[in-house]
This record gives C-alpha cells, structure tokens and sequence, in this order.
C-alpha cells in the first residue's frame, strides 16, 4: 500500500460487533485473563488501541514493530536504555533537540553510560569519538535550527561497519518523507507531539525497529512506564489518518515560502533543503521522497529594533514554541530552544539574534506569504 492508503487503513481494529469503521476506544485498565502471558495491561504496551496505533506507525516508517509513548523524550529514553547499559559509550550529533542533549548528559551518565557530542555531521567527525566501548550512535536529521543534514546511507553504514547501534530522531523528517529504517537505521524516534499528532494538542512518541530490538526496548517500557492512554491513543490514531495530506501540504508550503523569502532583500539567508542553495540539498534529494519537511528558518537583515517590529507586526502567524501543528508559528532559536548555548558559540553555530524558525502549516502559502511579506517590509 502507498503510505496515503497506510495512513487510513494500517492497523484499524474492525469492531464486528457495532461495524463502526473506526477502532473503538477500550477505557479498561483491567482485563480478564486465562494465562500470565496474554494479559492486556496499559503499561504493558499491549492494548488494542496501543497496538493498532503501533501497527500503523510500524508500517508507515518500513519497520517490523513499534511502540507508542506518552511523549518524544519518554520514546527516545526508553529506546536508548533499551540497547545501552553501563559501561557504555553513546556518540551523538551535537546539533540535535536540546532536550535530548540535556537528558543524555544529565541522566545516563548517572547510571555509567558515557556519551560524546560530535560538532560535525560527517562520517569522519563520528569516526574520530569512537572507544572500545562505543555501543551506539545517534542523529537527527534535518537538524534544528538550521535544518542541515545528515547522510543517512553512510552514517547507517558506518554504523554496522562499526558493529554499532543506530538511532534517528526522525521528528522534522517525518515518516512520509523520510524512511531511515530503509536506509539501514536501527531504530527511529518520533517526538509524535509533532507532526504525527499535528495539531498541538497532543503529547506522544514513538519507536520503530525491528522484532528482535522492539522486544529489548519493551522490557525497559514496561518497567519505567511512559505509556500513552487509551484515550489520547485515539486521538493519534485519528491525527494518522490525515498525515499524509497535511505534512504534503505542509511542505510545498514551506517550498513556496523560502523560495519567495530568499528573494526579498530584507532576508540575509534561508535555510530550507527544498532549495537548490541549501547546502544539503543533494543529500536532501537522495533521502528524503515526496517533499523537504515543512521546518525552515531566515535570517533578517535588521537589528533589535526591527526584530520587535517584525514580530508585532505578524498577523496570522503566531509565535509559539513546539511545531508541526497544521497552524505556523515561528520561533526565535536564540531566545528559546538555543538560549542557554553561550552567545559566541552559537554565533559560531550560526544561530544569530536575527535567526527566526518557522513551522509551515496548511493555511494557504499565500496567506502565509503576504503575512510574512508585510511584516518584512515595515523594516
Ligand atoms: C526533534 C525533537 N525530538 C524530540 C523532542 C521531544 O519530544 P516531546 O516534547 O514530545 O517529549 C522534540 C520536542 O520539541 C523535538 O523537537
């Protein structure tokens, strides 16, 4: 099936019993059963709405299994002490959520799982942090602000090369657009509070891997918890249906705006992998299908006073934290996400005090494009 298709039908539970086409929302946290091991149990993984939403986020992102959490750090957490133990060594891009980089750095050096943070993107870069410990690697691409990327092929490859386990963040990528698990990745995260639920409404995560690896990452779940309800369960499964047609729309938005931003003179740079100056657009068109994400970020010609007057001059586009809702918001990366990064060296990142992030929604582009523009042009 196309992932369009997948999207509506993988994973529905039909209900003989009501001929509903839609899985029922099962509220029970106690099951009857005959044996241990069939016992249905919400933070055992294993309810019906738990599963079918499992199954279809499994078959959009090609994996055989997945599991579906109360949030995008609870998956990515659960995922990493899943294949890790103490003693360890987990090499990770240093560019990825902040989030991710604060719980890796706070919390799994507590319990003896060493990590280092690579500044580049390369194989190379990868290669030169590994130990004999060295157990796994993780990435995200496209990268956050700046929407830089990652070779996935080479990276997967390295990776096993190296007998090493690999991991993705593949939150901006999403599964319409990008399959890592088909790339040669070990394991995919999902932050589903993103553009699987779409409409910020929503907290949950996800991991997609294989049989043998799911029922490794399980055992941690089924210990620490972090599982999602049976109601916001199907409030996921309902968001699925449409990810297809929202993240498409989604992403030629987001083509037609930077295309018009980087022509502007009040724009310094775009940064988009939709566009042929980005400098990953090759990588871009070999990895990622049907659309560049909907994430993309510019730079303004101005100074502090311009910055306010850009904002307040906003009218459709609201600024809020967190993306991929179908509404766009925009974001300062200097103020927010990347605020507690010193100054100079997010300077040397690129992240400058001018540096906005936009998450494209389905409004139409030329709403979107005339709210921008007129802001623009009161610098
Ligand atoms: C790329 C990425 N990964 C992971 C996360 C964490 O997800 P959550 O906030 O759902 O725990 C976020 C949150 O912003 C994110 O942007």
């Amino acid at each position: 099936m196309k992932k369009s298709t997948q999207c509506v039908h993988s994973g529905t539970y039909f209900d003989e019993k009501s001929g509903g086409v839609n899985t029922p929302i099962f509220t029970s946290t106690a099951y009857t059963y005959n044996d241990a091991a069939s016992i249905s149990y919400p933070r055992y993984f294993n309810t019906i709405n738990q599963e079918v939403v499992a199954q279809k986020i499994a078959a959009l992102e090609r994996g055989e299994a997945a599991l579906i959490f109360s949030s995008g750090m609870a998956a990515t957490m659960t995922a990493l002490l899943g294949v890790l133990e103490a003693g360890d060594h987990l090499i990770l891009q240093n560019d990825i959520y902040g989030g991710t980089h604060y719980a890796v750095s706070e919390q799994l050096s507590k319990i003896g799982i060493e990590s280092t943070f690579v500044e580049g993107r390369k194989v190379e870069d990868f290669e030169k942090a590994i130990k004999p410990n060295s157990k796994a690697i993780f990435i995200e691409t496209p990268s956050n602000p700046l929407l830089l990327l990652v070779d996935i092929a080479e990276m997967a490859n390295f990776a096993k090369e190296n007998n090493l386990i690999s991991v993705i963040d593949n939150t901006f990528g999403t599964p319409i657009f990008q399959n890592p698990l088909r790339l040669g990745i070990d394991i995919v995260i999902h932050s589903g509070t993103k553009y699987l639920a779409g409409h910020s409404d929503l907290s949950c995560g996800a991991v997609v891997t294989s049989q043998k690896m799911i029922e490794k990452i399980h055992h941690v779940a089924f210990n620490f918890g972090g599982n999602l309800d049976s109601m916001a369960t199907s409030l996921l499964e309902r968001s699925l249906k449409t990810l297809a047609i929202r993240v498409k729309t989604q992403a030629q938005n987001a083509q037609k705006i930077a295309e018009t931003l980087q022509k502007l003179p009040q724009i310094k740079k775009v940064f988009y992998p939709g566009l042929e100056s980005h400098p990953d657009h090759e990588i871009a068109k070999k990895q990622m299908k049907d659309g560049f994400g909907a994430m993309l970020s510019f730079e303004l010609d101005t100074d502090a006073e311009g910055r306010a007057k850009f904002v307040r001059h906003l009218e459709l586009i609201c600024k809020a934290l967190s993306l991929g809702g179908v509404e766009s918001t925009l974001t300062e990366p200097s103020l927010t996400s990347h605020s507690k990064i010193p100054a100079d060296m997010r300077k040397r990142m690129g992240i400058t005090d001018n540096l906005y992030r936009l998450s494209v929604g389905i409004e139409d582009a030329d709403d979107l494009i005339e709210d921008l523009t007129n802001a623009i042009q009161t610098l």
